[in-house]
């Protein structure tokens, strides 16, 4: 069988994981429009699932289960067509994404989605591409995805997409996580502009959080700190409904994800975490129980 034949059978499935922001410090307003932050964000155990196989033409084609997703801003396809003329390859692939990831929630499930087809495409392409290459590919399509390439635990710092890997380490009181996804979503961008001076935080809450994790310790529940969090509970009353209902429900704290609306609370215990997402899904609310995770390779199959 030639090469080309056998690429014909070949499909590819990668999961792409979800993320949540433990701190988000935003220190300022750049000139080019953008935030300097400092973020310490984590990979967790809910994913999107994207199965890739070649096109019958040279053009990038994608099938997403979210019918309003299958648009040409979608950034699975982006990073296919980024790749694509970056590096002048002729060959298409079909993309189908299976989402998980609630979409505009502050999850980096639309990234998340980006950096595995980069990931893939490169291994499947046999790209002669160096890290640092694919890094600024990713950093091109958006600031959270050259963290989640890799994902795990890591700082980020710049506008987010200067990615320091940090050594696999979770506090044992924060074992189990409850995402709560309120029923609105909302574009980064617009969050982003609505911050005031007085969010603005220099960076200690993440080089706090920071130091206890690398000595292995529980970070300081007040340094679990996201500056976009005020403008986002001040702005949108179901959000803050909803973190009033996570703590009701027995959760100990209680955080905004990146932009948001999101929600996670961390648990100790499995069975407190389930009880207080059985009561939350009885309320009405879209809840998930997840971990941290520390995404190996993308599995390779053959039809
Ligand atoms: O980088 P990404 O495309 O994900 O960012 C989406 C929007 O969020 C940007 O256009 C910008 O308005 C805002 N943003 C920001 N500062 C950052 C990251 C994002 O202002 N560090």
């Amino acid at each position: 069988m030639s090469d080309a034949q056998r690429r014909q059978l070949d499909a590819c499935f990668v999961n792409a994981y979800a993320k949540i922001n433990v701190t988000l410090d935003i220190l300022r307003r750049r000139d080019d429009g953008y935030h300097e932050l400092i973020t310490i964000m984590q990979t967790v155990d809910l994913y999107d699932t994207l199965c890739l196989t070649a096109a019958k033409d040279e053009r990038v084609h994608l099938s997403c289960t979210v019918p309003e997703l299958n648009t040409g801003d979608n950034l699975a396809l982006r990073a296919a067509q980024v790749l694509r003329q970056r590096f002048v390859i002729t060959r298409g692939v079909n993309i189908e994404l299976v989402k998980r990831i609630p979409v505009a929630a502050g999850l980096g499930g639309g990234s998340s989605d980006a950096a595995a087809v980069l990931i893939a495409l490169r291994q499947w392409w046999r790209l002669g591409i160096s890290d640092a290459e694919l890094f600024a590919v990713a950093a091109e399509i958006g600031s959270d995805v050259p963290f989640l390439l890799h994902g795990g635990l890591a700082l980020c710092d710049g506008r987010g997409e200067q990615v320091t890997r940090l050594p696999p380490f979770w506090p044992a009181s924060m074992r189990w996580l409850l995402l709560l996804k309120p029923a609105l979503g909302l574009a980064t961008a617009d969050v982003f502009r609505g911050l005031s001076a007085r969010d603005y935080s220099g960076g200690s809450h993440s080089r706090a959080v920071l130091a206890a994790l690398r000595a292995r310790q529980t970070p300081e529940p007040g340094h679990l700190h996201n500056s976009l969090e005020r403008g986002v509970l001040e702005m949108y009353p179901q959000v803050a409904q909803a973190r009033h209902d996570l703590l009701e429900a027995g959760a100990p704290l209680v955080r905004l994800s990146g932009s948001g609306p999101t929600l996670f609370a961390p648990f100790a215990a499995l069975e407190t975490a389930q009880q207080a997402q059985a009561q939350l899904q009885a309320q009405g609310y879209e809840v998930y129980l997840t971990h941290p995770i520390y995404p190996g390779e993308p599995a390779w199959r053959r039809n």
